[in-house]
């Protein structure tokens, strides 16, 4: 009884104290807030116009021959697709021999996916135990396929820490590169797969000269494969639901850089 009536008596100058400063302590942080996000919007609008005045920067090409390690994330995963939404890649990039691998190593599988790009069209995508081949109406992408033209710069972002400049492509990609260096930093696809990767290494340079690397193993290459091939123009493969979930997002990574290498093609 005696506590009941001192805490009520105690607190009250502290509730009162509370309510009295809330209203000056409260509200401002929201506004100062607010203030910070206009001066940064100001701030941001004032670094476009001053953008503005020069030409906007051009994408660096890329190197002939690379190599770059890269964490892919299926982001829409869940709706999109049924495959595993985490993989790391290997991509070779090899201009010279007109070829294109990627290594993919989905989370945890022990069995790595190739695919191999060649610039008459063909694709190969293959594991230990399956193939399918695609065909594409064009070539492997041109190390100009971003900076030959028709990019458009979509101001400076930081991805990873990383200060980026940043393009989009005819509606396909996202793309950003280290302002400070021209090396490429991550790409998004414009795709219901929500494509992202995020390029973790990345050497200039390197190939892959291991021939045995680029060739499609003899399960790509049944007895009645021809049949096989010519249908497959119009991606109707016949694929069990498994196959099916391991290439997902592969494919459509694949035929969106095509569609790219076809836009640089015609820019
Ligand atoms: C992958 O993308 C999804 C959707 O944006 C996100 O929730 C998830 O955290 C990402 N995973 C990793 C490991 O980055
Ligand atoms: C394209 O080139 C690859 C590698 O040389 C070959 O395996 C494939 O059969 C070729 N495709 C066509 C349609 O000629
Ligand atoms: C995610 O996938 C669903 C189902 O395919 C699709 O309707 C939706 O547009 C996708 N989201 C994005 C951002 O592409």
């Amino acid at each position: 009884m005696h506590k009941t009536k001192i805490r009520p008596a105690a607190y009250r100058p502290l509730q009162s104290q509370a309510r009295a400063t809330a209203p000056t302590r409260w509200p401002p942080r929201p506004l100062l807030l607010l203030f910070l996000f206009t001066a940064a919007v100001a701030a941001g609008a004032t670094a476009a116009t001053e953008k503005a005045s020069g030409p906007p920067p051009s994408p660096t090409p890329w190197p002939e021959r690379f190599h770059a390690v890269m964490f892919t994330n299926l982001t829409n995963y869940s709706v999109a697709s049924t495959g595993p939404p985490l993989r790391i890649t290997d991509l070779y990039y090899d201009w010279p021999r007109r070829r294109n691998l990627n290594l993919v190593r989905h989370q945890l599988s022990a069995d790595p996916l190739y695919d191999v790009e060649w610039n008459n069209g063909t694709s190969f995508y293959f594991d230990s135990s399956t193939c399918r081949v695609e065909r594409f109406p064009v070539g492997v992408l041109p190390p100009w396929w971003l900076s030959g033209g028709g990019a458009e710069y979509m101001g400076r972002g930081v991805t990873g820490g990383i200060e980026c400049h940043v393009w989009g492509k005819a509606g396909f990609i996202v793309y950003y590169e280290e302002a400070g260096t021209g090396r490429p930093v991550r790409w998004n696809f414009i795709d219901v797969t929500g494509i992202e990767q995020f390029v973790m290494s990345f050497e200039p340079g390197v190939a892959l000269e291991d021939d045995e690397q680029w060739q499609a193993p003899a399960h790509c290459f049944p007895d009645d494969d021809d049949e096989e091939e010519e249908q497959g123009e119009g991606n109707d493969h016949v694929a069990s639901s498994s196959e099916t979930a391991v290439w997902d997002g592969l494919e459509a990574a694949s035929r969106i850089l095509r569609k790219l290498a076809g836009a640089a093609a015609t820019s």
